[in-house]
């Protein structure tokens, strides 16, 4: 297999509104991360993905950029951004940018051009529509609720937005509009940046015509769509391949053979991407709200189509969480006093142990949990609110369920402060924070977990450091192991001589676990577990959510 710095590379997402505050205004910003390198340093990451810090007027927090080649006001300035990365750089971390080129928000300069006239010399940067029969051009529902289609009184004309009526999507069709992007591109990477995540890439071709969706969905239309391989090949000759990138597509609804395409392994398209189908088993996009669990068996079946689908041909990216999903310990682990720790290292070994490079979200390092929200007024994420006020207005939910919905499956759970210590708002700022922050920091805080060697940190600390000591662990061939059995995540991982034994007990019971015929009873190393007390070689049953991975030399 080609060996890679990206797929030997832990990455860190910074979502930097709640990150760290520098200034006291109670909004993270870049001085605020520069001023914690040392701790990322300390964890062992290799990477960060910044989540957008452009200008932009926040209707979707960043996602909806006004003006590429500036920094947001509320961030800081362009000589921070600058300090930030040369910062960076010298602790050996790399930096990958949010790429938000779907849509711009609707105060870029080429949509206030665009929107001013029908012969406007960007009119055609978006995608503008007449009515049919007095109505939206077509039934497509938008990612935020609602129509896609907002009318324009300037032109007499609707323009398309897949997310808030702010967020107008680029018509990639357009060849000016993709040379324009190509450019700010290069300008970023000249400055020395270290590769893109893509925002909704998946979605940037739309299919000709934009014909309607069976219940408006849009997804046969928009997601894969005709041209999208074409453009990200011309993305990658004219911008990437000149250097040396990481790239990740976020693509909804991306299957194992497009993603052969996205991110084949002959480097013609991205790196690698990031599929949905894990974080769709307990409803997804399909329908996101509701409480319901990820079953372990969908969850192993998923995995292990992916993992074993794009083995020498592709690339996987591994993640349980970012700032759109809830926290992962309280959706798929146990957020209780008692099993939160050990949970939380469980679900990191678990994910950690696979082939692909591994995404660890801010604050999942030390075990971070959903929010008791209390009531609305302390939500601020634009896809909650709107789909609480559609949904309750249309009589899908009453506003007690659609609420506790949302503080089960919202991403405002993931977007509260980071909780650093337990003084006044986590230490995270010293005025008030623009989200609230979870009342949970005074027992939950980065200066408790780096000060306690068995904490979360420490043992994410010792995951990543393995994905830099046992090359098994980043390119060895994965095998999945009782693919039934709901309480046990187990499989093996293989290279040469040396093969991994990964067993995790996803239930709070004692269960049993079959260990390979070729494995029983020989001799192994015990790589990491989150339990003390280990034998010489792998036990037949694990403890609760008990995580453990053996190493053994045939
Ligand atoms: C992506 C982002 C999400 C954003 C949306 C629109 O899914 O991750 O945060 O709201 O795109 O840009
Ligand atoms: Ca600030």
């Amino acid at each position: 297999m080609d060996k890679k710095w990206w797929k030997e590379s832990v990455v860190y997402q910074i979502y930097p509104r709640s990150f760290c505050d520098s200034n006291g205004d109670g909004i993270g910003d870049l001085n605020g991360i520069t001023s914690k390198m040392d701790y990322l340093k300390e964890l062992g990451i290799d990477v960060i993905w910044l989540s957008p810090v452009y200008q932009s007027p926040n209707a979707d927090n960043g996602y909806d950029i006004s003006d590429y080649q500036a920094i947001m006001e509320e961030f800081g300035t362009m000589e921070d951004y600058d300090r930030m990365l040369a910062s960076a750089h010298e602790h050996g971390i790399k930096i990958v940018m949010d790429l938000v080129v779907n849509h711009t928000s609707d105060e870029h300069q080429w949509f206030v051009e665009s929107r001013s006239s029908k012969d406007n010399a960007k009119r055609d940067y978006y995608i503008w529509r007449d009515a049919k029969d007095g109505h939206e051009p077509n039934n497509w529902h938008s990612c935020f609720s609602g129509s896609a289609w907002k009318y324009d009184e300037t032109t007499d004309m609707y323009y398309l937005h897949m997310f808030a009526e702010k967020q107008p999507d680029l018509n990639w069709d357009n060849p000016v509009v993709r040379d324009d992007v190509f450019k700010m591109m290069t300008w970023w990477c000249d400055k020395g940046i270290d590769g893109f995540r893509m925002d909704v890439i998946s979605m940037i071709s739309k299919v000709e015509g934009l014909p309607d969706g069976v219940d408006g969905n849009y997804t046969p239309y928009v997601c894969n769509g005709p041209h999208v391989h074409e453009y990200l090949q011309e993305m990658n000759e004219k911008v990437l391949s000149r250097y040396d990138l990481l790239t990740v597509g976020e693509c909804p609804a991306v299957t194992v053979d497009e993603a052969k395409k996205y991110a084949n392994s002959n480097g013609t398209e991205l790196s690698m991407v990031f599929q949905f189908e894990h974080m769709d088993l307990d409803g997804g996009e399909t329908f996101k709200w509701n409480e319901r669990k990820i079953p372990l068996s969908g969850l192993k079946a998923v995995m292990n189509k992916w993992q074993t689908g794009l083995e020498n041909c592709g690339w996987n990216s591994l993640y349980w969480c970012n700032h759109d999903q809830p926290r992962m310990l309280s959706r798929m682990g146990n957020d209780s006093d008692e099993y939160r720790e050990v949970s939380a290292k469980m679900l990191g070994t678990a994910l950690h142990m696979m082939q692909g490079t591994p995404y660890v979200y801010q604050g999942e390092e030390l075990g971070m949990t959903n929010v008791p929200f209390g009531s609305m007024e302390n939500i601020r994420d634009i896809e909650s609110i709107n789909a609480f006020n559609e949904l309750t207005a249309n009589g899908t939910f009453d506003e007690e369920t659609m609420f506790r919905y949302i503080c089960y499956k919202g991403r405002d759970n993931a977007r509260t402060p980071m909780q650093w210590d337990d003084s006044e708002n986590a230490g995270f700022t010293t005025g008030t924070p623009w989200i609230m922050v979870n009342p949970n920091y005074t027992k939950i805080n980065a200066k408790e977990q780096v000060s306690r060697k068995d904490s979360v940190f420490h043992y994410y600390k010792k995951l990543i450091a393995l994905r830099h000591t046992e090359e098994a662990v980043v390119y060895g061939s994965f095998n999945l192991l009782m693919p039934e059995d709901e309480e046990v995540f187990a499989y093996t991982r293989t290279l040469g001589s040396t093969v991994l034994f990964i067993a995790c007990n996803y239930s709070q019971n004692e269960a049993a676990v079959e260990i390979p015929a070729e494995l029983a009873g020989k001799k192994a190393e015990l790589l990491i577990s989150n339990y003390d007390e280990q034998g010489e070689t792998a036990a037949k049953t694990l403890r609760a959510y008990e995580a453990v991975v053996w190493k053994y030399t045939l």
